[in-house]
């Protein structure tokens, strides 16, 4: 298991470019089940995660191919309908093939979703969703098995909650249905807006992504295309937060300013000036910190979830209390214990963080647990006093593609081992 090695206090400087979003290119391999043909993406992050995917696709008949960025996928034809679980538990990504293979082949065989222990993360919105159009669906000893027996059909379906994953599962099975599906209270993350550009530019008919009303008009068959990915938004919030710790000037280049309309205020109270020219973003950071006052993550347009644990690194070290509310997912402060060991003074209760900032960090042996709080673990080892020995950097590798590169190359003193 290899570790990272970082020595903190050092100043970063320079310019990076931001990859390709990790939640874009999930769904999006996924919806290569439903193009026939070839489709290209560009911007695809070499990740754990979106190897998963490959592999997944690969298992059900696809061809892959990558290099670097750029991600080409032959559908000539599925020759499966079933996932095997080893490949289901690599990342929680994987449900999304639910709606995909069940809209190309009319059945499909799956094992519940793996990911990381952020909470219980359930399916019901998914099942319940797929259900309203058509979809018979039997869960049995951590099986799904479905099939749409009349095939699946147009229909109004409302989530109780903005999920994400249900959202990308009703766009995928909804776009080759028969007839119109309107989704209300749909996820408005960039991520969905992104998957419903690569769809459309397969020749499906989807309006509104992006908003809390998506209206899906069946076709019969989408095609391949060539699709851009956006850049993940919570790296570039991560890459924040790490020039936020160390009193840093850096340029991130290739962001969307408005993926980040609610991220930047709250590191701009914080004493962070940022100044952005077309897709860059120039971020100048204090000697120190103020407090964040209060934080409250909420589905998109608000603070997003994945940047809770980079921002309570930050907060750390800030002059001041932050109390960060984190209402999407239940058991998402693990990080926390860990960045105590370096000498923060947290304390969590239930959905409360209450982050006492220290004038500083000590260098420990610590430990992650899930992908976002492995990122919070680098961020606070980039200001701590001395060497931070990181271990669990796979979870890193979920969503971060070559982060100790991307470090080192602003400045950072990072080994990985
Ligand atoms: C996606 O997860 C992202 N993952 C998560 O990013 C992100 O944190 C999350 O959306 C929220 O933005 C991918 O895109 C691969 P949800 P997802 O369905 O789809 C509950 C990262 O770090 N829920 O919006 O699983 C669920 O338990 C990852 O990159 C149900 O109760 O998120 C959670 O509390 C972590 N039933 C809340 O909704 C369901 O059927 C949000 O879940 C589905 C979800």
């Amino acid at each position: 298991m290899s570790k990272l090695y970082i020595t903190g206090q050092k100043r970063l400087s320079g310019a990076v470019t931001v990859q390709g979003a990790k939640n874009s290119a999930l769904p999006i391999l996924a919806a290569c089940v439903l193009a026939r043909g070839e489709s290209v993406l560009y911007r695809c992050p070499q990740l754990s995660d979106t190897e998963a995917s490959l592999r997944i696709l690969r298992w059900l008949g696809c061809r892959t191919e990558r290099a670097d960025g750029t991600v080409l996928v032959h559908n000539d034809g599925l020759t499966r309908c079933d996932i095997p679980d080893a490949l289901m538990r690599q990342t929680r990504g994987s449900i999304v093939f639910l709606g995909a293979v069940l809209a190309r082949q009319g059945k499909v065989r799956l094992s519940f979703p793996g990911g990381c222990a952020i909470g219980q993360r359930p399916i019901d919105l998914h099942l319940k969703a797929l259900r309203r159009l058509g979809a018979v669906i039997r869960e049995r000893h951590g099986w799904l098995d479905c099939r749409a027996p009349h095939g699946l059909k147009g229909a109004d379906i409302t989530l109780p909650f903005p999920s994400v994953g249900a959202t990308e599962n009703v766009l995928l099975s909804a776009c080759t249905a028969e007839g119109v599906t309107t989704l209300t209270n749909a996820a408005r993350e960039p991520e969905i807006r992104d998957l419903a550009d690569y769809l459309n530019r397969c020749g499906a008919r989807i309006s509104g992504a992006g908003e809390s009303v998506i209206m899906i008009e069946g076709v019969r068959s989408l095609s391949g295309c060539a699709h851009a990915l956006i850049p993940d938004r919570i790296v570039a919030a991560t890459l924040i937060a790490c020039a936020a710790v160390t009193g840093s000037t850096v340029t991130l280049k290739g962001v969307v300013h408005s993926h980040l309309a609610a991220v930047l205020p709250v590191f701009e109270d914080a004493g962070v000036a940022f100044s952005a020219r077309e897709d860059e973003l120039r971020v100048a950071a204090p000697q120190r910190l103020r407090s964040m006052k209060i934080i409250r993550t909420m589905p998109y347009p608000g603070f997003p979830t994945d940047a809770q644990a980079p921002l309570l690194a930050a907060a750390a070290t800030a002059d001041g209390t932050t109390v960060i509310m984190e209402n999407i997912f239940e058991n998402r402060y693990r990080h926390a214990a860990e960045l105590a060991r370096m000498g923060a003074d947290i304390k969590t209760e239930g959905k409360f963080a209450l982050i006492e900032g220290v004038p500083r960090l000590y260098g420990a042996a610590v430990e992650a647990s899930d992908l976002r709080g492995a990122a919070a673990l680098a961020v606070a080892g980039l200001c701590a006093e001395g060497v931070t020995e990181l271990g669990g950097v796979c979870y890193l590798e979920r969503g971060y593609e070559r982060f100790e590169e991307v470090l080192s190359s602003l400045g950072a003193d990072v080994k990985k081992v």
